[in-house]
């Protein structure tokens, strides 16, 4: 029998169209609750679960769950208790590399639009204020020469540190442990490890590009931020919680560092309060992927890996391989 896929959320058409091609597809008519996913998890009725980031598919959700597989719309999938999944015999697969070009895209937009103050001039303009060119209107910070420090080095980071060597910057980054000159690739002798604390410490520019897990919530907290540089600048295209939002906004309010770029949030789709009344920062609304091309080759990638499991083939990207004994 064809198998029965539980599309939370309408994927972008043309992942829709192979699910539909490859087996029955069943959307909600609006976001489950926990409970709600709970039970359609367990029902018996679905095989394969086709989830965003924003279903929380935790311990509680999935100890009952008779759902062979969840093929997640998104690179990172800390909203999936992999333990538990793993537990369960239930492989999780994400989208990882169709969307590094457009992540490191939106890094640099974060970086150049705080740094120059893109939001706060283009707020002057529309609401009237621009009069003329003057010497000193508005003036922002260097990119050129700046320090960047990159806190993880995946596909984004390194996709990042490509962009900003070509803007001038000087790149360092920051990982377990230093990456061997032979697998830096093209980045080879261009970008150079240092120690979290020295990364922190010196950094014009602070970018964060490491998952979410327990060992990175809220990595940038207080003392993190009072380490920074009062120049510098904080930017996140990764995962909201791996920041402590109250602090930065108590940080930005007060001087301790200059600015902030942000596209993820503690709490989306809700800000800490103060954050959005800061001229000093860009907020963007978790954009990071958000291209037509690379949303509709997500689609495609995170339908494919759901008919393979539903096949019971391994798909390409599966985040637990060892439960279906790879
Ligand atoms: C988006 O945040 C993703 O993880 O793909
Ligand atoms: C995620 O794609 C990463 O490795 O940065």
């Amino acid at each position: 029998t064809d198998p029965t896929f539980l599309v939370t959320t309408p994927l972008p058409e043309p992942g829709m169209h192979m699910l539909r091609a490859a087996g029955k597809v069943v959307v909600p008519e609006r976001q489950l609750t926990a409970d709600e996913l709970t039970t359609a998890c367990s029902s018996g009725g679905h095989d394969i679960v086709v989830a965003q980031l924003t279903d929380v598919l935790d311990k509680a959700t999935l100890a009952t769950a008779t759902v062979r597989g969840i093929s997640n719309f998104a690179v990172g999938y800390d909203n999936v208790d992999i333990t538990a999944a793993t537990d369960r015999g239930i492989l999780v697969c994400n989208t990882p590399g169709v969307l590094t070009a457009a992540t490191a895209d939106v890094t640099m937009l974060l970086i150049l639009s705080t740094a120059r103050r893109c939001v706060e001039a283009d707020g002057y303009l529309r609401s009237g204020q621009f009069r003329g060119w003057q010497p000193e209107l508005l003036l922002g910070s260097d990119v050129t020469g700046a320090a960047l420090g990159l806190v993880g080095f995946g596909r984004i980071a390194r996709a990042t540190a490509e962009r900003a060597l070509g803007f001038g910057m000087t790149v360092h980054y920051t990982a377990r442990h230093p990456v061997p000159h032979d697998d830096l690739g093209p980045l080879a002798g261009r970008v150079r490890f240092a120690e979290l604390d020295e990364i922190v410490r010196t950094s014009d520019f602070l970018s964060l590009h490491v998952p979410l897990t327990a060992d990175t919530h809220h990595l940038v907290n207080t003392d993190t931020l009072r380490a920074m540089k009062p120049t510098a600048y904080l930017i996140n295209t990764a995962r909201g919680p791996i920041v402590d939002e109250r602090a930065l906004v108590t940080a930005l309010r007060d001087g301790e560092i200059a600015g902030a770029g942000l596209d993820v949030y503690e709490q989306e789709p809700e800000v800490a309060e103060g954050l959005a009344e800061l001229p000093n920062t860009t907020l963007l609304p978790h954009l990071g992927s958000a291209t037509r091309s690379v949303r509709a080759t997500m689609a495609r990638l995170c339908a494919a890996n759901a008919i393979a499991m539903a096949r019971g083939d391994m798909p390409e990207h599966a985040v637990n391989p060892e439960v279906w004994g790879a």
